[in-house]
């Protein structure tokens, strides 16, 4: 069996119930986190032939951090419930790989721990109502070497998992997880995402930070727009990994959407959700995605093996890409266009 697809039965030997099915789950009755997958597979290819293909290259950059191939680490809480390391260890593994790391602004490590490392990182931010506690982490992530600040809108309220049992809230020990929320007094409703947010709020990141900033959870052209004429640097279509609105179209469709409304403008676009095989990374790039990011399997991978695993996981999709890039009969990420696909059934 390819290791990759071994990854999560692997994982959940190792994990505790809970976790496992926190790890996995979706919002509501997993209608998106169920079609993920499946909504890359249904898209064909047209490949070329006779072009020379004996020389591959997958370096690219993002915002301008050189990586090695079109592949990132979605951001994601609990990573200390997959490995005693957590963050630490999967920021090792995305470093060893040359990727960068998108961190949760929920991270049960320190934003100086991380820097480090040396690997390059992102932090992934949700605005809470109280903006002192936004601004102070801002601050934090960027004494710590940030590169970038991704702003999560697909959040304004937390999509209901519909658990049976106990739940991975009642595992989490004090310090894994919230490890960056500045010291004070909050009460639930400081602490609560802000629900009132518009465009505006991009401008007020990059000022605050100076950093560029992407926009996580886009799904439609028009909004994906709104978010570059007030600044976004990049746009990252995701529905969260079906965990928050369910029923959001699948990014595997939204995608190209996405790519086609912003253009040539400079905006670059990335894509998460259901990105398992190198087949899918192909589709995504040819549909006008910059790099993939991936989130479960990293969490499998970092279970599995810690650091090892998530270099592992990064190189081996890396791999398979550079084979599908060849039978495609292309050699590089930045001559592939939208032509190489063609449309059989969507989900
Ligand atoms: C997430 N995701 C997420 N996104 C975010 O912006 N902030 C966060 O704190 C988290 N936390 C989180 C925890 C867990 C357990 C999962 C599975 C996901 C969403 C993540 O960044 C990404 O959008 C999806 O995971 C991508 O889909 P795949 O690759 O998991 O199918």
């Amino acid at each position: 069996m390819r290791w990759i697809d071994g990854l999560e039965g692997a994982a959940a030997e190792k994990l505790p119930e809970a976790v496992h099915r926190y790890f996995r789950q979706g919002s509501a009755a997993g209608v998106s986190v169920g079609e993920a997958v499946a909504a890359w597979s249904a898209y064909r290819f047209r490949p070329r032939v006779l072009n020379d293909v004996s020389s591959v290259d997958l370096k690219t950059t993002v915002l301008g951090v050189p990586v090695d191939a079109p592949i990132l680490v979605a951001p994601s809480t609990m990573q200390r419930m997959a490995d005693p390391d957590g963050e630490v260890a999967m920021a090792r593994g995305v470093s060893a790989a040359n990727s960068v790391l998108g961190v949760s602004s929920n991270a049960g490590t320190k934003f100086a721990e991380l820097g480090a490392t040396g690997v390059p990182w992102w932090l992934q931010i949700y605005v809470v109502r109280n903006r002192d506690i936004t601004r102070r982490m801002l601050d934090a992530a960027v004494e710590a070497g940030a590169r970038a600040i991704v702003l999560t809108v697909d959040t304004p309220v937390v999509g209901r998992k519909e658990d049976e049992g106990a739940t991975v809230w009642d595992l989490v020990q004090p310090g894994q997880l919230l490890a960056n929320l500045p010291a004070g007094d909050w009460t639930d409703d400081d602490l609560a995402k802000a629900d009132d947010l518009n465009p505006d709020v991009i401008g007020w990141l990059a000022e605050r930070t100076g950093l560029p900033i992407v926009v996580k959870g886009v799904l439609r052209g028009d909004d994906a727009k709104r978010c570059a004429d007030a600044g976004a640097r990049g746009i990252i279509v995701s529905n969260h990994g079906g965990r928050q609105l369910d029923g959001s179209i699948s990014t595997a469709r939204a995608l190209p959407e996405v790519a086609e409304a912003l253009g040539s403008n400079g905006v670059e676009v990335y894509v998460d959700g259901g990105i398992r095989r190198g087949e899918h990374i192909l589709t995504a790039l040819a549909l006008g995605a910059r790099a993939v990011c991936v989130g479960r399997p990293a969490l499998w991978a970092l279970t599995v093996d810690s650091a090892p695993g998530v270099t592992r996981l990064l190189t081996d999709l890396a791999e398979e890409l550079a084979h599908t890039l060849r039978l495609s009969g292309h050699t590089s990420p930045s001559s592939l266009t939208a032509d190489l696909i063609t449309t059989i059934t969507t989900p």
